[in-house]
């Protein structure tokens, strides 16, 4: 029965506790390709998750004074939350924490040094925390990094490292060989002049400064390059390599890996070499998407200019929101969102085009024919050229899929949804209804206008599935009647006889001027609610150890920017404790203070220094607060 596997990923995502609506693009976008391979007759294995290892997220963590795992579980369950939201229809979520994930991650390492594709060194460069990216002297541009902008650091620590300039050629060769391999084109071409040609570099993949990863499991003070440990989870999530005759051999190699623009090169470089190392098949292949931008550029949590997906999917459906961003931007290339775009494309698409389509037409079967889909019964004019257009839509729409072209996709299925509106101009059903002596062509013209929505109703399926629905409710049809793939190729599927049951606008028609206004109201104040985490109880707080300390010396951290190193006396000790708001105060401005420290919290190593306790701090606007002891002129702390 079924037409093979399909097997399709989205990147596993960074926890952020603001996904925006740039994020929801890539996941939306596999979402539709899932729905629709399944109504294809494919076996489909879509899978996303969260990439929750590495320096940025362990840092992350600290600043909030929690555990990485605590603070990420929370972030989790948000996003678990938003793509419930979203309706996002994935079979597998794996988080990189996971216990089986961990353990191949580690025998994937195994293998590559069996093999002798791994091996020691030391590291000294540059990295990106931001990216968890690694650049030499030559890709970065003017002390930042080549993606992002952002500051890079001088790093240098004992590595392990993987042999990715060994696979210069065979990369070339599956660059060369397959076409199809990296789409869009642009995006190949990238990929062979500016890395691949010029010569690759052996990757360092483990790092010993921080501890929140995978640990190298022939060498426990290492952890494992958060990339390698990330790229893995597309086989991991099979059973790779413990289970190998599983969901592994069933689904991989992956049929496409969907991933943003920035992050082209890490699936198309890093992963197939070590697919290509560990003997394995590399995907067939992997598709890098276009940004939505801003008009005043990236959107970006730290700027505060993100479009929040669930407010826009509360005020005008999850529908319409999908549907929006997969016709109004070409996959391939970047895009501009604002508001304006967004309702003048909900009018015109959906609130005009179908959603007047269906009420027209229920309302005309109510009205002419007391409510129930009549028998064709005389062929007209025009008949025969919706006919040839609505049968041929199904095989232009899996064309277009098949390619990701989700914008011309949709716009197939539009054509029909205009033909079938200008239909109902050319045979003026209104006017038919005047004279008995045209009941026979009057029930053929709102029979086939019930069948071409039928149709469009199937083939907008794995976009707004929700819409689906709505639209057999008001046909009076249950799913299996008429609505499988195979019967978008034929015409005259729908049953006669039923009962249209007319419904509440599907897409209402939206004041553009006034919502506008609207948003921007909306919008904002939500940003001035305070923000908390979850209730504890007072046997939680009491845990906590707060001693009175002063400040003896204060130093900037050698290697991280964000951080500052104190010597804190408390009492009998003098306690080095490492903060990270350097971004707030000068370090000579902080020694004498008298600090409230946490003092029995465990011992962390922050970029490679030691942290013992931790200085109260308090958010007051987007300003940090250092929380000092008012313990008078003159009183003895120590
Ligand atoms: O990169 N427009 O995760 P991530 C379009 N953990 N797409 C956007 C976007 C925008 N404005 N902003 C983000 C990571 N995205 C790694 C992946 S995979 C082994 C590891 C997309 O949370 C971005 O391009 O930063 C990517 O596809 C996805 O959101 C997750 O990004
Ligand atoms: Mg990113």
């Amino acid at each position: 029965m079924s037409k093979g596997t399909y097997y399709i990923t989205t990147p596993i995502y960074y926890p952020s506790s603001k996904l925006h609506i740039g994020h929801t693009y890539t996941t939306v976008a596999a979402d539709a390709m899932a729905r629709f391979k399944r109504l294809t007759g494919y076996d489909v294995k879509f899978l996303t998750g969260t990439d929750e290892h590495g320096q940025k997220l362990q840092m992350a963590a600290q600043e909030k004074g929690m555990q990485p795992k605590e603070y990420i579980d929370e972030i989790v369950v948000g996003i678990k939350k938003l793509w419930e939201t979203l309706e996002i229809s994935y079979d597998i979520f794996i988080r990189t924490t996971d216990d089986y994930h961990k353990r191949r991650v580690q025998k994937i390492f195994q293998k590559l040094y069996d093999k002798g594709d791994i091996y020691k060194g030391e590291y000294k460069g540059w990295y990106c925390t931001p990216c968890e990216a690694f650049w030499t002297e030559s890709q970065i541009v003017e002390g930042k990094c080549p993606d992002c902008s952002r500051s890079v650091e001088m790093t240098k620590e004992e590595a392990y490292f993987f042999r990715l300039s060994k696979y210069q050629g065979e990369l070339l060769k599956l660059f060369e060989e397959n076409p199809e391999f990296l789409e869009p084109v642009s995006r190949k071409n990238e990929m062979v002049n500016n890395f691949l040609r010029p010569g690759l570099e052996d990757l360092c993949i483990s790092r010993t400064s921080f501890d929140w990863g995978i640990p190298v499991p022939i060498d426990e003070k290492h952890v494992i390059y958060v990339w390698l440990d990330a790229l893995s989870n597309y086989a991991t999530a099979l059973g790779f390599p413990e289970d190998v005759e599983g969901d592994y051999k069933k689904y991989w190699p992956a049929d496409v890996h969907l991933v943003g623009k920035e992050i082209v090169r890490f699936h198309t470089i890093i992963w197939p070499a070590m697919l290509l190392a560990l003997g394995e098949p590399v995907p067939k292949k992997v598709f890098g998407h276009g940004w939505i931008l801003l008009e005043g550029g990236k959107m970006s949590k730290s700027k505060g200019n993100v479009v929040d997906p669930v407010v826009l999917a509360e005020r005008y459906g999850v529908d319409a929101l999908k549907y929006f961003l997969l016709r109004e931007y070409s996959f391939g290339q970047d895009g501009v969102f604002t508001n304006e775009v967004l309702l003048n494309r909900i009018n015109s698409d959906l609130a005009n085009d179908l959603g007047n389509l269906v009420s027209r037409t229920i309302a005309m079967i109510d009205k002419y024919n007391g409510g129930i889909i009549p028998k064709p019964k005389q062929e007209g004019e025009f008949d025969e050229d919706l006919k040839g257009i609505a049968i041929n839509i199904s095989t232009k729409l899996e064309e277009r899929m098949n390619k990701l072209d989700y914008s011309n996709a949709l716009e197939e299925i539009w054509k029909l949804v205009r033909r079938t509106n200008k239909y109902i101009d050319e045979t003026a059903p209104w006017v038919l209804a005047r004279d008995t002596a045209n009941k026979d062509r009057l029930d053929t013209v709102l029979y086939n206008l019930s069948d071409s929505i039928r149709i469009i109703s199937v083939l907008i399926q794995p976009f707004m599935h929700t819409t689906t629905g709505k639209i057999w409710k008001q046909l009076g049809i249950d799913h299996g009647e008429g609505t499988q793939w195979e019967d978008t190729f034929i015409f005259g599927k729908l049953p006669s006889g039923v009962k249209v049951q007319k419904q509440d606008p599907m897409f209402p028609r939206i004041d553009v001027a006034k919502e506008l206004e609207d948003l921007e109201a909306t919008l904002l104040p939500k940003e001035e609610k305070l923000e908390l985490k979850p209730e504890i109880s007072i046997d939680d707080f009491a845990k906590v150890d707060i001693k009175v300390g002063e400040v003896l010396a204060c130093e900037k951290h050698p290697k991280a920017d964000k951080l500052l190193v104190f010597k804190v006396k408390i009492g009998p000790e003098t306690r080095q404790v490492v903060s990270g708001i350097a971004k707030h105060f000068e370090p000579k401005d902080l020694i004498g203070r008298k600090v409230l420290v946490v003092a029995n919290l465990k011992p962390v190593i922050l970029r490679g220094i030691e942290s013992n306790g931790m200085l109260l701090t308090a958010e007051l606007g987007d300003k940090l607060v250092l929380l000092s002891a008012d313990i008078g002129t003159g009183a003895n702390i120590s």
